[in-house]
């Protein structure tokens, strides 16, 4: 017989290989910060490594040495390895979305942190999957680096003064990255029922608007989400811990089951489990998946010892 994966779980691997473990329609919520394919860092790069801008190098960055193994050169657009990107991470994507479908309970939410360059493809291989795309919600941080140069240094240090005047005030790059995009997906409900009748059979469909309001003080779809230092220090794309507890609080109910397929350091683990919510959750890198369990074992002893305070 084939195992099963229960929760509550926390699994270090390759999640592609533990979905497949997960009891069909049994999950209601799958909230996951995926890897975004903007060579962020090793796991993140998606594309065939021989990419001309990203992680590999071009013959002319050969011949002046430099090999791009972090952001930083912008994509030329130009080159075929390039244009690639986009498509081979749709087809990433694709290789497990169907597995989502699979897990998730009709009427169920899929919310997906996706950057801002490829989240089309991501909607793409999501809708071809089989979910529905329902929403972009923005999260918008409180802060974010600047990425613009200024092109009339540029111009200056070739000794191009009268450029150098001319684009004054001008930059490449891109304007400060202050949001970034929450995919909302719904796995459709059963075929010629409704909304109400998929609420009352599955608990799913619905969304807690009061619970939303309550913590934006607004019913818009821009999540306001300050940070703080806590939100910081666990993963280098780590994700605000009270940002996650509102996305599960909006379609989920206590003892609910949320997955989150690369959780990093756990954030929606420790979101889920504050709120009385079971959780599984995968991940590859083994130093990400110890940080996630030391702040899920703190955080259930933290549970343990707020209710011990109640009964005293
Ligand atoms: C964007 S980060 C998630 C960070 C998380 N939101 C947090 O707050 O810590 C994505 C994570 O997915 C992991 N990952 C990448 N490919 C994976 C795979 N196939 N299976 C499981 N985890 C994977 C990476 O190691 C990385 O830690």
């Amino acid at each position: 017989m084939k195992e099963t994966i229960t929760p509550n779980a926390l699994i270090g691997g390759d999640c592609t290989l533990y979905l497949p473990l997960i009891e069909t329609e049994s999950v209601h919520l799958i909230l996951s910060d995926i890897p975004y394919g903007i060579n962020f860092d090793e796991w993140d790069v998606l594309h065939c490594n021989t990419n001309s801008a990203l992680l590999g190098s071009s013959p002319a960055q050969v011949k002046a040495g430099s090999v791009f193994k972090k952001r930083g050169k912008p994509l030329n657009g130009w080159s075929k390895a390039d244009r690639d990107v986009p498509r081979q991470y749709y087809e990433w994507v694709s290789s497990w979305a169907g597995e989502w479908l699979r897990i998730l309970k009709p009427g169920g939410s899929a919310f997906v942190f996706a950057g801002r360059r490829l989240a089309h493809r991501c909607v793409c291989a999501f809708e071809d999957a089989g979910f529905t795309y329902k929403d972009m919600l923005a999260w918008e941080k409180d802060r974010a680096p600047r990425r613009a140069q200024r092109i009339g240094v540029v111009f200056e240090r070739r000794g191009d003064f009268k450029n150098a005047e001319k684009w004054t005030g001008w930059r490449v790059g891109n304007l400060q990255p202050l949001f970034e995009p929450v995919l909302w997906f719904v796995k459709p409900y059963k075929i010629g029922g409704t909304i109400a009748d998929s609420v009352l059979e599955n608990e799913l469909g619905a969304f807690n608007y009061d619970a939303f309001e309550r913590r934006f003080h607004s019913s818009a779809n821009i999540l306001k989400s300050a940070r703080f230092n806590s939100d910081f220090g666990f993963h280098p794309t780590q994700k605000p811990l009270r940002l996650m507890e509102a996305l599960i609080e909006l379609t989920t109910l206590e003892n609910h089951i949320v997955v989150d397929p690369f959780c990093g350091s756990g954030t929606t683990l420790v979101a889920a489990n504050r709120l009385k919510r079971r959780y599984i959750g995968f991940e590859i890198n083994e130093e990400y998946c110890k940080t996630a369990e030391e702040r899920l074992e703190r955080s259930i002893e933290e549970e343990k010892n707020s209710l011990f305070a109640l009964v005293q």
